[in-house]
């Protein structure tokens, strides 16, 4: 399957069945805007524009503005699924969104492409209205045999322990930014916790707040023997 970064913590999931899109902050996204403002070829960034993404579901890990700024409108032109937690599943059905399917923290759903376990991220989920979002969550997705942890927004917990009981993960993507989640230090011992060196990092550089050193922190990783990716904007990767 391709994984494709959108910038923050928006990546589309291309499995053999459905394509994935995760917590869609595109258009509002600066990073995203010079990366296609620069593109040598625009055709290459088809992805990176919210009109022009091709999904079949959209996975919305919580409320915040920076994971469902473009939502609404992908939701409406496509026809995709959101699969979130009830009350934001809810707030799109009011707004004419039927095609949902809602979760709650510690439940699994099997979907066309494989199945889906919403698990708890510490952290806070309001509505960009003000609305409750209900509790913060992250994924772990199964398919086409490859397991993927997509942690949300998220303090270090020992909750995370758990899914590695559960389950062997082949990629743990993570944030990685700091000041509003995880930073680098909480996610090598995440990595540790979820028993994956696998990391791709997610949810930094957006805001000055969440800016990161790149190498320096690869390097941190690698003197771990762990392999930390941090994907370009707009760049694929088959996993
Ligand atoms: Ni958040
Ligand atoms: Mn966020």
């Amino acid at each position: 399957m391709q994984l494709t970064y959108l910038g923050h913590s928006s990546f589309l999931l291309k499995t053999k069945v459905s394509t994935l899109l995760f917590d869609p902050f595109i258009s509002p996204n600066s990073l995203v805007n010079e990366v296609r403002k620069n593109a040598l070829d625009p055709a290459a960034m088809a992805n990176l524009d919210p009109a022009n993404i091709k999904c079949d579901y959209v996975l919305l890990s919580h409320g915040h503005e920076d994971h469902v700024a473009d939502a609404e409108a992908i939701l409406k032109r496509t026809g995709a699924k959101v699969v979130s937690n009830f009350e934001i599943v809810s707030w799109y059905a009011a707004k004419g969104i039927t095609n949902n399917h809602p979760m709650n923290l510690g439940g699994r759903w099997t979907f066309d492409f494989g199945r889906v376990k919403y698990v708890p991220a510490i952290h806070s989920s309001g509505l960009p209205d003000g609305a409750y979002g209900g509790n913060p969550g992250g994924f772990v997705i199964q398919a086409d045999g490859k397991t993927i942890y997509y942690s949300g927004d998220t303090a270090l917990s020992y909750d995370m322990k758990l899914i590695a009981e559960e389950f062997e993960l082949d990629y743990a993507i993570m944030c990685i930014g700091d000041n509003f989640t995880m930073g680098p230090k909480d996610v090598l011992k995440a990595s540790d916790f979820v028993n994956c060196n696998n990391v791709i990092g997610m949810h930094y550089d957006t805001f000055g707040y969440i800016k990161i050193d790149h190498s320096e922190t690869i390097k941190m990783f690698e003197s771990k023997g762990k392999k930390l990716t941090l994907m370009n904007i707009g760049e694929t990767k088959e996993l």
